[in-house]
């Protein structure tokens, strides 16, 4: 089924609207903005998704999470009648190339759980047509793409296989997926053509490549992000104790020295991905990758140092701590495997109370607004450097920031 050729949505048998695309997982974060580019693209988009909280909110013209300028794309779609909305397998449609989003999560051991990419496919197989391209969107463990094909084929289905992986930062995907080169894979030339002629449509240059390098490829990216952030971080813990102030040497190692360009700063490294995506990787060299195992130990270790740090400074066990930020990065409201929520934990046992805000975050109601954790604090800790708290009025209270991110607050490191 290929929709390179698609002006108008047609309509199926009983003269219902039916999709040129379908996006499983459709209303998730990796969901959303592809749905809302293939939409603004033209294309009828069915979004599948197993939430009906989250389908409800997008027909009502609301997203469910922050997506940066995703509003008006989403209410554009709508008024265009390029959204179709469908909670089960059975309802997807035997039309269009089928995206699928979800994903590959590490277990206890830090293994990849292959089986959630199989039950999905699984349960969509009996609804959708030998000729629909699935193409999977979502990091997956290297071979996963060549073992869909031959899974398919054991099953005696003849569908074409494609991965076509999701590289965008959280939040911004509207603006980087017009931005950034889209990776393109397929375990057949027809695949291959079929998929990119899909993400010409809303990818302003493709990099065609075969299913195993596109697989590296993205994990690549996310281990190799993370081991950057986490050698910031750890030359941040050598510099502080050394007593030397780290945003200096920053400055000194990196301005107008094009070599250290894209060298981050230090800061908590979190989220469903970086972490997730090097796991997977070391699961995949048979724990023999000593550069992500390391990578985990610092950034992971730099939450429990600070928690050191501060206790030997203060009796925290008479104080109250107060968190700024819980989101997992800045001008997002998503906590998932957020860092700000390891360092609560262990504060919790040896502090005298932790008060914790965001201005962002809606799924925690422990949540407390900003000035009444300033005014209750005696200590505060930026764990998300949030824009607004650039700032802010912080009354004069001592202020960890490891992110070098403050204005005329009392930094005590
Ligand atoms: N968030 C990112 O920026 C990003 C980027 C690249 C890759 N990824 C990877 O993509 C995967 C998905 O991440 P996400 O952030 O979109 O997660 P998410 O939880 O925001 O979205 C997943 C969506 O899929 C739905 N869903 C789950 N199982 C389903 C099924 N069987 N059928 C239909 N819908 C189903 C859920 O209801 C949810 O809305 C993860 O593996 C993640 O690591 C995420």
């Amino acid at each position: 089924m290929n929709i390179a050729s698609t002006k108008t949505a047609p309509s199926g048998p009983t003269g219902a609207k039916t999709a040129d695309i379908t996006v499983v997982g459709g209303a998730g974060h990796v969901g959303i903005p592809l749905v809302l580019a293939f939409a603004e693209a033209g294309l009828t988009v069915n979004i599948n998704d197993l939430s009906e909280t989250a389908l409800a909110t997008l027909r009502a013209g609301q997203l469910p999470f922050i997506e940066h300028g995703a509003a008006p794309l989403l209410a554009r779609a709508l008024a265009r009648n390029k959204l179709l909305f469908t909670s089960s397998p059975a309802s997807i449609g035997r039309t269009g190339p089928v995206v699928v989003t979800i994903g590959t999560p590490v277990d206890e051991f830090l293994n990849p759980v292959q089986k959630e990419v199989q039950h999905c496919i699984d349960s969509l197989l009996p609804h959708i047509a030998d000729d629909q391209l699935l193409i999977l969107r979502s990091t997956v463990y290297p071979g996963t793409t060549d073992w869909l094909h031959d899974y398919l084929r054991r099953l005696g289905r003849r569908n074409s296989v494609a991965f076509c992986p999701e590289r965008v930062v959280q939040g911004y995907g509207i603006k980087e997926l017009r931005e950034m080169p889209q990776i393109v894979s397929a375990t057949s030339v027809a695949a291959e053509k079929e998929a990119s002629e899909i993400f010409r449509r809303i990818a302003p240059e493709l990099v065609v490549v075969k299913p195993i390098e596109a697989e590296f490829a993205k994990l690549f990216n996310n281990a190799y992000r993370y081991i950057e952030f986490a050698a910031s971080n750890q030359f941040y813990m050598i510099a502080k104790s050394a007593g030397a102030d780290y945003q200096a040497i920053m400055r000194a190692t990196k301005q107008n020295y094009p070599r250290a360009r894209s060298f981050p700063g230090p800061g908590f490294s979190a989220g469903p991905c970086l972490f997730k995506d090097t796991m997977q990787l070391a699961a995949y060299a048979s724990n023999q990758f000593g550069l992500g195992h390391a990578a985990m130990q610092v950034n992971e270790g730099l939450v429990l140092q600070l928690v050191d740090d501060l206790r030997r400074g203060y009796d925290i066990s008479n104080r109250t701590v107060g968190l700024l930020g819980m989101a997992f990065k800045a001008e997002v409201d998503d906590i998932r495997a957020s860092l700000s929520y390891k360092l609560k934990h262990a504060l919790e046992i040896c502090a005298h109370k932790v008060l914790t805000t965001d201005p962002f975050v809606t799924a925690d109601p422990n949540i407390l607004p900003l000035d009444h954790v300033v005014a209750n604090s005696d200590i505060l800790i930026l764990c998300t450097p949030h824009s607004v708290y650039a700032e802010a009025d912080l009354k004069g209270k001592p202020v960890v920031d490891i992110w070098g991110f403050l204005k005329n607050a009392n930094v005590v490191y």
